[in-house]
């Protein structure tokens, strides 16, 4: 069943930030398609394990491409980066605890955080980006 996919109204006008985010929506698909079953336990913790890493390494993308243009609303969006990183390691330090699956609530905190987030948040920063001609330049 699809929960969360990525489509045109998401994207942010660059090709780099766009790849990243696809690659989140896939892995917060995935969290979801192997947490409906609870015998698939150490599927969910190495899904989230992933999902952890490449939020990290995107929002890594991001900070750098703020700091490197002087972006006005870097602070705003990096405390929005972080509670969310905080999140989804107290959902790791749960299942590493031995809660068993991802409840539906949690899962549906990160669908709507994702999009939120992409809408409110990334799409005035790809705005700028490429206002500064840096949308698709390389980290
Ligand atoms: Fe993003
Ligand atoms: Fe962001």
């Amino acid at each position: 069943m699809s929960f969360l996919k990525w489509s045109e109204k998401f994207s942010v006008g660059s090709n780099l930030l766009d790849t990243d985010h696809k690659r989140l929506f896939d892995l917060v698909q995935k969290l979801y398609t192997v947490s409906q079953d609870l015998d698939n336990q150490k599927q969910i913790v190495s899904v989230l394990v992933d999902l952890i890493d490449h939020t990290r390494a995107h929002f890594l993308h991001e900070e750098t491409l703020m700091r490197r243009t002087a972006y006005p609303s870097f602070i705003h969006h990096k405390i929005e980066h972080d509670r969310l990183i905080n999140q989804i390691e107290a959902f790791r330090k749960n299942l590493a605890a031995g809660q068993v699956g991802m409840a539906q609530e949690r899962l549906a905190f990160l669908q709507t955080w994702l999009c939120e987030h992409i809408s409110k948040i990334d799409k005035p920063l790809g705005r700028w980006l490429t206002k500064n001609n840096l949308q698709d330049d390389p980290i």
